[in-house]
């Protein structure tokens, strides 16, 4: 099974030009989302992109955008204050570019996976203000052209809609939004800027507190363009039902609307409900975002077992994406391939 798999898409590789929307390889994931009008993607490990030439060739094969899992966050970008390391997103971009494909950038503004310079750092609120405007601006500038989508803020709000205390919040206040994404437009007038977040899926005090900011954004001109729904569902909690709902109320307020990081965790060892239990909740996302208007792409975070963040952090839990660590299919990738092509 894995090798017909690798092999049917080595061989339509010869034949048709990589990657090109019109011609992607025939029973792929990538081929199904052109039928249904919207961008499939994943998250890309580039240490797996670079050794493991299997996952290599799927994620071409298989996919139409693709998101840094890692080498576009700050830490990874300027580990040493002023000396950055673009070296490892560029190798993505010229993937992205050589595979037709989109990039999602991500992320510009979070609370994790900053350098410790700045984390270390005793600035005041003046001098963190100029710094972050320097990453936004240096960063979006760097890649100024190549980006479909920046996150731009990610993971702002508690799942109870009150402010998440960060770095950001604590000495900017929540100013900080409006000037991320202003820097970010500057910087790169035809990237489209997203906000993005976890545990806002359906309608939720989150996902409210997301409203009631992209309003008052609005109102101030403030030039926010998507809302990037994260996706991180689990097995044991289930699917939220009120997920097109939610998406299309941040629609009618201009937003365009996507899914940004999908996968479904499941508690170990699975049993075969737990596996289809999965495939529902790929499944489930996926509909809301074909039924919704301005829904522009659904982009797993990882497509493969072999290299995946959840053991790392859900001890007794993983299992969250699509293809087993030899790659083979789950029932998740065929409802996921059989979803797209109904809907094309
Ligand atoms: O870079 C160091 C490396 O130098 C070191 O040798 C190695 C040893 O463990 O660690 C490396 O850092 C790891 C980093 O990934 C890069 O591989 C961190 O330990 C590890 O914690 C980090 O995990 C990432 C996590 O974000 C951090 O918050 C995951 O790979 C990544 O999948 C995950 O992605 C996030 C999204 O950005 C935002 N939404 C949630 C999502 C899942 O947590």
């Amino acid at each position: 099974m894995r090798r017909s798999l690798i092999a049917a898409v080595a061989l339509t590789a010869l034949i048709v030009p990589a990657g090109a929307a019109q011609a992607a390889p025939p029973d792929t994931l990538r081929s199904a989302a052109n039928g249904a009008g919207i961008r499939i993607g994943t998250a890309v490990d580039m240490s797996a992109l670079a050794e493991d030439e299997q996952y290599r060739t799927l994620v071409g094969a298989e996919f139409s955008t693709v998101t840094a899992e890692n080498v576009m966050k700050w830490e990874a970008l300027e580990p040493t204050r002023g000396v950055h390391n673009y070296e490892p997103a560029d190798r993505l971009v010229q993937y992205a570019r050589a595979h037709h494909q989109k990039l999602r950038g991500h992320v510009l503004v979070w609370h994790s996976q900053n350098p410790a310079w700045l984390t270390e750092g005793d600035f005041s609120p003046a001098e963190l203000r100029q710094i972050l405007r320097e990453h936004i601006t240096d960063t979006v500038t760097h890649f100024k052209g190549k980006v479909w989508h920046w996150d731009v803020v990610n993971e702002i709000f508690n799942d109870d809609g009150t402010w998440r205390d960060t770095i950001w919040y604590r000495t900017l206040g929540p100013g900080f939004v409006a000037d991320a994404f202003r820097w970010a437009h500057r910087a790169d007038p035809a990237a489209k800027l997203y906000l993005n977040d976890y545990n806002n899926e359906g309608l939720s005090p989150k996902s409210d507190a997301y409203y009631a900011l992209v309003q008052q954004l609005k109102a101030a001109g403030v030039p926010v363009q998507g809302y990037g729904v994260q996706g991180h569902l689990a097995t044991q909690y289930g699917v939220p039902q009120t997920t097109l709902e939610n998406l299309r109320r941040f629609e009618r307020l201009g937003l365009d609307t996507a899914f940004t990081e999908v996968d479904v965790r499941i508690p170990l060892p699975a049993d075969s409900a737990e596996v289809q239990a999965q495939a529902q909740g790929f499944t489930t996302l996926l509909q809301a975002c074909l039924l919704a208007q301005r829904c522009v792409s659904y982009t797993l975070w990882g497509f493969t077992d072999r290299y995946n963040w959840v053991p790392g952090v859900f001890e007794g839990e993983g299992e969250a994406t699509p293809l087993t660590e030899d790659y083979e299919r789950k029932p998740a990738y065929r409802s996921i391939r059989d979803t797209l092509r109904l809907a094309g």
